[in-house]
C-alpha cells in the first residue's frame, strides 16, 4: 500500500510510521511512505522525510488565488504520487471538496482528543479547559466535516492536575503515535470497508 503523509509541524507521527516501516520492512508492515506533503516550508516534518530519502512537496495557501485553488493544487500534487491511502498526521488545514473528491474514503486523520469531543485545531487546550479527567486521541477517516468522519480507533490518556497543554499533548502523542502505526498497518494488511459510521477491518 502506497502512503502519502501530510504534515504541518514536527512530524513525530510521520517519524513513528517511518520507524515502524524501517523496523518491520515494507512487506511485513504492509505499506510504504512514497511522499510527504506539507502546507508550509521549513518544518521538521519535511526534514524527517528528506533524511529518509522520501520525496516531499509543499502547497502553501498564500501561493494560490484562494482556498479552493489551493485545495485543487494539493489534490493534484498528492495524486502525482499515486497514493492508495493518504495519512493526515498533524496537518493543520481542512481538506476541501476537491481533495476529498479524489481521496475521500481513503484519507485517515489523527486528532489529539476523543472525538466527537473537542474537534478542531485546539483539541488538547479545549479538553484541558473543560476540566475532563480523561482525554486521548482518535484515528478516523476524513469526511467533509471537521474531525467528523467514521472513527477507526481511539486511545485514552488520563489528565493530571499539574498538566498544562504541552505536557498533556506530549503524553497524548505517545499514545497517538502507536495507535496510528497500528491502525495504518492493519488497514494496509487487511483492507477495510466503511459502512456508514462503522469501519470494518476483516
Ligand atoms: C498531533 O497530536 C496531531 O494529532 C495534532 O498535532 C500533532 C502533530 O504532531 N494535529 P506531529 O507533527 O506528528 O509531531
Amino acid at each position: 500500500v502506497r502512503l502519502v503523509v501530510l504534515v504541518s509541524g514536527s512530524g513525530t507521527n510521520l517519524q513513528a510510521l517511518l520507524d515502524a516501516i524501517a523496523a518491520e520492512g515494507v512487506a511485513r508492515y504492509g505499506a510504504e511512505v512514497v511522499a510527504v506533503g506539507a502546507d508550509r516550508d521549513g518544518i521538521e516534518g519535511l526534514a524527517r522525510a528528506e533524511r529518509a530519502g522520501i520525496p516531499t512537496y509543499v502547497c502553501r495557501v498564500k501561493d494560490h488565488a484562494d482556498r479552493a485553488e489551493w485545495d485543487a493544487a494539493l489534490a493534484e500534487a498528492t495524486a502525482a504520487h499515486e497514493p492508495d491511502v493518504v495519512v493526515s498526521a498533524g496537518f493543520m488545514k481542512i481538506l476541501g471538496p476537491r481533495f476529498l473528491a479524489r481521496f475521500g474514503g481513503r484519507c485517515v486523520n489523527t486528532h489529539p482528543a476523543l472525538l466527537p469531543s473537542f474537534p478542531g485545531a485546539h483539541g488538547v487546550r479545549d479538553a484541558l479547559a473543560h476540566g475532563v479527567k480523561v482525554t486521548g486521541c482518535t484515528v478516523h477517516f476524513v469526511d467533509d466535516g471537521v474531525d467528523t468522519g467514521p472513527i477507526i480507533a481511539q486511545g485514552v490518556v488520563e489528565v493530571r492536575d499539574e498538566d498544562d497543554e504541552s505536557a498533556l499533548h506530549e503524553r497524548i502523542k505517545e499514545v497517538e503515535r502507536s495507535l496510528l502505526v497500528e491502525v495504518v498497518g492493519r488497514l494496509a494488511r487487511h483492507g477495510y470497508r466503511i459502512e456508514g459510521r462503522k469501519v470494518r477491518i476483516p
